[in-house]
C-alpha cells in the first residue's frame, strides 16, 4: 500500500487519539496499571505520540528519553511487557486500524522488549518499586 505508516495511520490526530484510549484501556488494567501510579500522564501522552509519529514516517521529533532510560527501575517483567502489547491491539482493533498496519507498528515495538523489560518472568501485577523514579513535567 502507497505512503508512509504515518499516513496510514491517520496522521497525528488519529495516532493522538488511539494513544488516549491505549492510556484509558491500560489505566483499567490491573495487570499492569500499577505501574503508571507516579506518572504525568500530559509528559506520557506526548513523549508516546512523538515517538509513534517519528517511527512511523511523520513529521515529528522525539525528544523523550530513551527507552533503557525511561524504564530503569519500573520492574517491568515479560509478562507485562506482553500486557502492554496486547492492551495495544485491542485499542488498534477499537479504531479498525488495518492488520497490515498494526503488524508494521508491533514490528517497529516489539524490539525495544530488551530495553524495557528488567525482570524474565511471567508474572503480571506486580507493584512499582520505589526506586522508580518517573521523568520530570513537560
Ligand atoms: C514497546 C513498548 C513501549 C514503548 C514504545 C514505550 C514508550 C514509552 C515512552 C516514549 C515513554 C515516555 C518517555 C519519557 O518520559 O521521556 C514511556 C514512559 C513510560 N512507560 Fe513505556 N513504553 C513501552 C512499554 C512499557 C511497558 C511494558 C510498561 C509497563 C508495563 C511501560 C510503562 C511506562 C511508564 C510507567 C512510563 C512513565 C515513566 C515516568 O513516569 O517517567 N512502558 N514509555
Amino acid at each position: 500500500m502507497d505512503g508512509s505508516l504515518y499516513e496510514r495511520l491517520g496522521g497525528t490526530d488519529a495516532i493522538t487519539a488511539v494513544t488516549r484510549a491505549f492510556e484509558d484501556r491500560v489505566a483499567k488494567d490491573d495487570r499492569i496499571n500499577q505501574k503508571f501510579a507516579r506518572t504525568n500522564l500530559d509528559r506520557l501522552t506526548k513523549e508516546f505520540v512523538d515517538q509513534m509519529c517519528q517511527g512511523t514516517g511523520g513529521p515529528c521529533t522525539y525528544t523523550g528519553r530513551d527507552m533503557k532510560e525511561t524504564h530503569t527501575n519500573m520492574g517491568v517483567t515479560s509478562g507485562e511487557f506482553d500486557v502492554f502489547m496486547e492492551d495495544l491491539v485491542a485499542t488498534l482493533d477499537d479504531f479498525k486500524v488495518g492488520k497490515a498496519e498494526q503488524d508494521e507498528l508491533l514490528n517497529m515495538l516489539w524490539p525495544m522488549k530488551p530495553e524495557i523489560v528488567e525482570v524474565d518472568s511471567p508474572q503480571v501485577g506486580t507493584p512499582l518499586p520505589s526506586a522508580f523514579v518517573p521523568g520530570p513535567a513537560l
